[in-house]
């Protein structure tokens, strides 16, 4: 991953260079983690640049923002607007669009309502996130001995900046012991989700995840995966999940925008993945970049001049 690229962002309603996006060291979300963001991506389609079910990411910044009581000063239009100038303005076709929205420099009491609501939106190439090889062959992963905070500790369902220490703690750990990637358990010790991915397991004809009652974010690409494998004949069941489950697993996969569909191939150093599943549902999501309604439907891309395509 690299920046080497960008050379446009969006700040506050304007084009603006990249080393211009900048915010004073006395802003609030820098000190306590007072933000919301997304995490979006735009492919290259036979119709040009595609963003990635946009106004699913924009539903979700704008519940997270309310979530934690920050009004954005911005509608989702402009935002959208927002997105596609910075992805065109860069010349980019494939790319990982960061819309961010925090508190700004004002006070730095807790109470962060006399700050103001900065909005920028960066973009940069960012090919794969768990490595080409993972993405291929499978992560190896750990279970964290860091829990997934609870919803009544924290918005599980907000994709808030200060909660990713959270992840962060866990992800550094995983690595340090030489794993690709942490499962988190929930506070009750139920599966929850990798530190930036939704999980899934396969059996037979089965594919189960879980949903917010264990603390995960509701992914995006979790939801578009969910009607794929229902699209494509699988008995989909969303409920608990449990360690043993996941041991016992013929196939387990993460989901996310970074992480698109990962197979995972080991836990804890057991391997055992087929990647039947995982490969198919790849497909799937690949076919939505060649526009293949049949498969997804509801997914659809619509062309508009020269700005990428938006809700693909
Ligand atoms: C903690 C966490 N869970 C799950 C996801 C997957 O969500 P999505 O598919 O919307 O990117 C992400 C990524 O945003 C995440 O950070």
């Amino acid at each position: 991953m690299s920046f080497a690229q960008s050379k446009w962002g969006w700040m506050n309603g304007e084009i603006i260079l990249w080393e211009n996006a900048t915010t004073h060291v006395s802003a609030h979300g820098l000190h306590y983690g007072t933000g919301v963001f997304e995490g979006v991506r735009c492919y290259e389609t036979p119709n040009g640049p595609a963003v990635f079910r946009l106004d699913a990411h924009l539903d979700r910044l704008y519940a997270s923002a309310e979530s934690c009581g920050m009004l954005i000063p911005f509608n989702a239009g402009e935002l959208a607007e927002a997105i596609c100038q910075v992805v065109r303005r860069n010349d980019f076709r494939d790319c990982y669009i960061r819309p961010l929205c925090y508190y700004g420099s004002g006070v730095l009491g807790l109470n962060p309502r006399a700050c103001p609501v900065e909005v920028a939106v960066l973009a940069w190439p960012w090919e794969t996130y768990l490595g080409a090889e993972g993405l291929e062959q499978g992560v190896s992963i750990t279970i964290s001995p860091w829990r997934k905070f609870h919803s009544s500790m924290m918005p599980t369902k907000a994709k808030a900046c200060g909660q990713y220490i959270n992840s962060v703690l866990a992800l550094r750990d995983a690595l340090d012991r030489g794993y690709a990637e942490a499962l988190l358990l929930d506070a009750d010790g139920h599966l929850a989700e990798g530190s930036g991915e939704n999980l899934f397991l396969v059996r037979g004809n089965q594919v189960i995840t879980n949903d917010e009652c264990h603390s995960i974010l509701p992914g995006i690409t979790r939801d578009s995966v969910l009607r794929i494998a229902r699209d494509l004949g699988f008995e989909v069941e969303v409920r608990t999940l449990s360690v043993a489950e996941l041991l016992a697993a013929e196939e387990a996969f993460f989901t996310g925008t970074a992480a698109e569909v990962t197979p995972i191939s080991e836990v804890c150093r057991r391997s055992g993945s087929r990647f039947f599943l995982c490969r198919l549902v790849t497909s799937g999501l690949f076919a939505t970049r060649c526009v293949d309604e049949r498969l997804v439907p509801g997914l659809q891309c619509s062309p508009r001049d020269s700005n990428p395509i938006t809700n693909w």
